[in-house]
């Protein structure tokens, strides 16, 4: 039996967040230039993609860019930018075709004006598609969002929109960048990282953790069927206990 074939449909995630690390050491080991670790991420990503679209697990959210990465060498950042183009241009097709809608979470307006235009592009053409939510984080940090989140509201409260008694967790969750996102089932990353890297702080209260050492361009789908294996054999408990849920 294949590692697919053990996976029950009926207790798949449903949103699936992955932080894809480890492109840098992948090309270093060979000997190769980071940039080119960070070209061969991308076959990862169209594998995973794929992987969940077939399934389908309706919401899969791909950390690409976090705000402290625009700390890294000039050139790298401006390697990453065009990947980002460049990925978009090419995948739009196979979007359409999958039914795939693009979404991004992040400072986007921090992006370089070309990235920035083709990813809203690509947004609006994709809008309407139906099977599944790919959200990319570009220019995330889930301390900036928060800090956003915050200064919206404090004005609406200011302004007279909502009073302080009113906020509970649904307005905060109405205000972040996930808004239209259910929480995070299972958050895996990659490259042997056992860190959040400033992803996702709230979205991931009751999220499954799962690292893996592969680094992120050797990431296959059998990979990620492990991982979903490893996650059906976990009891989310949200506080309860194990009796209360199998009584
Ligand atoms: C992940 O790979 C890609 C981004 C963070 C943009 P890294 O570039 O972080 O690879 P390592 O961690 O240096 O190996
Ligand atoms: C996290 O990876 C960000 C992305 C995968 C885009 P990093 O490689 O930047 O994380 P740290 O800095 O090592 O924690
Ligand atoms: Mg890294």
């Amino acid at each position: 039996m294949t590692l697919k074939d053990q996976i029950d449909e009926t207790k798949l995630p449903k949103h699936l967040a992955v932080i894809m690390d480890g492109n840098g050491r992948w090309a270093k080991k060979q000997g190769l230039f980071r940039s080119i670790g960070h070209e061969s991420g991308t076959k990862a990503v169209r594998e995973i993609v794929e992987a969940c679209a077939e399934f389908p697990i309706p919401y899969l959210t791909l950390y690409a860019f976090s705000t402290e990465n625009w700390n890294r060498p000039k050139l790298e950042v401006q390697t990453l930018m065009k990947l980002l183009v460049s990925s978009l241009k090419k995948e739009i097709d196979t979007l359409m075709e999958n039914n795939i809608k693009l979404n991004a979470i992040g400072n986007l307006e921090a992006l370089p004006r070309k990235a920035h235009t083709e990813l809203l592009g690509v947004m609006e053409r994709t809008e309407s598609n139906t099977r599944m939510t790919l959200t990319l984080a570009l220019s995330y940090g889930s301390r900036e969002e928060i800090t956003k989140t915050i200064k919206e509201i404090s004005l609406k409260v200011k302004n007279n929109l909502i009073s302080p008694s009113n906020i509970d967790e649904s307005v905060i969750n109405n205000h972040l960048y996930t808004r239209d996102l259910p929480d995070v089932d299972l958050l895996i990353r990659t490259s042997g990282e056992q860190r959040i890297s400033n992803f996702l702080l709230w979205q991931i209260a009751y999220a499954e953790l799962y690292f893996t050492e592969t680094l992120w361009p050797d990431y296959r789908k059998d990979h990620l069927f492990e991982a979903i294996l490893n996650y059906q054999n976990r009891e989310r408990r949200f506080g309860k206990t194990s009796e209360q849920l199998n009584p």
